[in-house]
């Protein structure tokens, strides 16, 4: 199977987790829009969507469900939303397509964050796929300093700006052994709108698209401290 192929197996069976009448949390990325299509199918029987990028929203629209601003719900039954890097507890590096921020946002109303990866995702240790960190504009060259005082290389995102109006820079070259700390880190850095590990909100289940089919992957509530030091 291709790995778009993969990506569709995962986007159709991330169905299952979708309660009848709710409003679902929808993510970013050529695997969610794998699942936004099967959505549609299932339109009639869903509340609608809080979506976390314009891309995402405008998809959603096209197929006919109705898109939900964030302020308008209190909670979110379920997040389903790519990664560009899994670990075996869960954590994510997530980003690559830019919209981590409000990827965040929609995962913090959720009460489970559920992964649908193509199996190349998944790592011991997070950090050779990119960590982006999206900043504000003038925070730019502090966080560059910081950044590679961990070690990274950094790169800003060139021609891109996020649905938030901010860069990204994308720090390469990091090992990641500790996601939650590192994410506390570099979150209380000034200018940091977010960085896009997702330890705090990691994911509870990962389906994960392999040449054998769909292997569902949970991970244990308390592997990972909730909160920052
Ligand atoms: C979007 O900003 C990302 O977090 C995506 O969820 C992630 O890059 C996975 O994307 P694909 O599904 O396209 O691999």
């Amino acid at each position: 199977m291709t790995q778009d192929q993969l990506k569709a197996l995962v986007g159709q069976a991330a169905l299952a987790y979708v309660p009848p009448g709710s409003v679902v949390g929808v993510g970013t990325g050529s695997t969610v829009n794998h699942f936004i299509d099967a959505l549609a199918g299932i339109k009639e029987r869903i509340a609608g969507a809080v979506s976390s990028s314009e891309r995402s929203s405008q998809r959603l629209r096209d197929h006919g469900i109705a898109v939900l601003d964030s302020n308008q719900v209190q909670r979110l039954p379920v997040y389903i939303d790519g990664a560009d890097e899994i670990d075996g507890q869960g954590c994510m590096i997530k980003g690559g397509g830019g919209a981590l921020t409000r990827e965040k946002i929609v995962a913090d109303l959720a009460e489970q964050f559920v992964c649908i990866a193509d199996a190349s995702k998944r790592v011991e240790v997070l950090g050779t796929f990119p960590l982006p960190v999206e900043v504000i504009p003038m925070a730019a060259a502090q966080v560059t300093r910081r950044l590679q005082a961990l070690g990274a290389r950094v790169v800003p995102r060139a021609g891109f700006v996020s649905d938030n109006g901010c860069p990204i820079l994308d720090a390469h070259g990091l090992s990641i052994r500790d996601p939650l700390a590192m994410e506390c880190e570099i979150n209380q850095w000034p200018g940091v709108v977010t960085v896009g590990i997702f330890a705090r909100h990691r994911a509870r289940v990962c389906l994960l698209g392999t040449e054998q089919g769909v292997q569902t992957l949970h991970f244990a509530a308390g592997a990972v401290r909730a909160q920052c030091a």
